[in-house]
């Protein structure tokens, strides 16, 4: 069945990777690469079973198409998955295993980090790979994605906040932030220099903590969060929390934050629009890691990477507007955007312009 799905999902290649000798199951999807590699992380996580993994690399690669293209990337879309548990399971063979496969595909799939991986493993990747990003600053990476991620979702936020208030000034209203991991203690830091009221919750306790003692924030119980009386809504830890049992409990008129998949179906994110609450759509919000890693391929400049995370402003603002005017949800809107782009980037390279050198260069022998 695995052709039929792929028609489905659009995919263009599945590569699964085994070596016993490393302990190494991986899978690694490349969606399309009309705009260019497919960069997306490699995610490592004990699956329950294959078809699991299968589902989570063809769903996390196929957003990855779609965070590049609405972001104005020359990238494609791809993720890998190793089977496997992070605590138990990692070795430098495994790492260097997986390397060499992701070399095997030549550049046409590009990794970096995801959950369950970090720069230490990226190290033995990068032994076996060059088409890899996400690596340590000494080897001229750009270290951890979560500041700029942070960053690129406050830069998404100012634009929620002057469509639906008139205005950016991110101190004046009140957010209910879910999780404050690497991503959230960044984002509610921001979010509290501005001098924003800042509700947290998080199942890490000295996460939370954290937020309260170093931040000021006020923190609330797991399941509260649905229930404060806030402006905005910011998911930052898991997906699919904005879903039938949350949204009638849902007081913001904003839903912004760096959580991807937050909308459980597209039923919801229809019923989010029809109670006037505005939705910022994740992949565009969160785009801030990918465009820091992204580049990483031509030479990591952190200058601009900061130039760069204010483009998410005004793909949001764009978003908006294709929504208002279409008369669509915003997270059909922010589809049918990365959709134009790649039609239209692709079809530029469809007339063949000739080159200095002959193109063939093949049957040699
Ligand atoms: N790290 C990045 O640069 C980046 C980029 C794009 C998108 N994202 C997305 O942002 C989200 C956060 O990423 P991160 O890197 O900060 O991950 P993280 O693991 O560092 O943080 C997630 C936090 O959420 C908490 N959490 C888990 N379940 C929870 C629950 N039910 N209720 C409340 N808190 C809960 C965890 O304890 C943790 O503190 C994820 O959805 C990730 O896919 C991250």
């Amino acid at each position: 069945m695995i052709f039929e799905t792929l028609a489905k999902t659009g995919h263009e290649e599945v590569v699964f990777c085994h070596n016993p000798d490393a302990g190494l199951k991986a899978i690694i999807a490349i969606h399309n690469t009309v705009l260019g590699p497919a960069l997306g992380g490699t995610r490592m996580w004990p699956y329950a079973t294959e078809q699991d993994a299968v589902d989570d690399v063809l769903r996390l690669s196929r957003g990855m198409t779609y965070k590049a293209a609405v972001s104005g990337l020359n990238l494609g879309g791809g993720k890998a998955v190793i089977i496997g548990d992070p605590n138990k399971d990692k070795s430098e063979a495994l790492f260097r295993a997986f390397g060499r496969f992701v070399n095997s595909l030549n550049g046409r799939y590009i990794t970096a980090e995801d959950v369950g991986i970090d720069v230490n493993d990226m190290e033995y990747v990068f032994r076996e790979t060059e088409f890899v990003t996400g690596v340590h600053q000494v080897h001229g990476g750009s270290g951890d994605p979560s500041p700029f991620t942070a960053y690129g979702t406050v830069q998404g936020l100012m634009a929620a906040l002057n469509v639906k208030f008139g205005n950016e000034d991110v101190g004046r209203y009140s957010y209910a932030v879910q999780g404050v991991g690497h991503v959230g203690i960044e984002f509610v830091k921001l979010l509290r220099e501005k001098g924003a009221k800042v509700f947290v919750t998080d199942i890490n306790k000295d996460a939370v903590q954290r937020a309260v003692d170093e931040y000021g924030c006020e923190a609330v119980g797991l399941d509260e969060i649905y229930d404060v009386d806030c402006d905005v809504y910011s998911p930052t830890a898991l997906g699919g929390t904005v879903n039938a049992s949350t949204l009638p409990r849902l007081k913001c008129k904003i839903i912004c934050g760096a959580a991807n998949n937050q909308l459980a179906n597209d039923e919801i994110g229809v019923e989010v629009e029809k109670r006037g609450i505005l939705y910022a759509p994740d992949y565009a919000v969160n785009a801030g890691g990918l465009m820091n890693v992204s580049l990483e391929i031509d030479g990591y400049n952190r200058e601009r990477a900061m130039r760069m995370m204010r483009t998410i402003y005004y793909n949001l603002g764009r978003i908006f507007e294709i929504s208002k005017r279409e008369g669509i949800p915003t997270f059909r809107a922010a589809d049918r955007m990365a959709e134009e782009r790649i039609t239209s980037i692709g079809k530029l390279k469809l007339p063949h312009l000739g080159s200095a050198r002959p193109q063939f260069m093949g049957r040699k022998g």
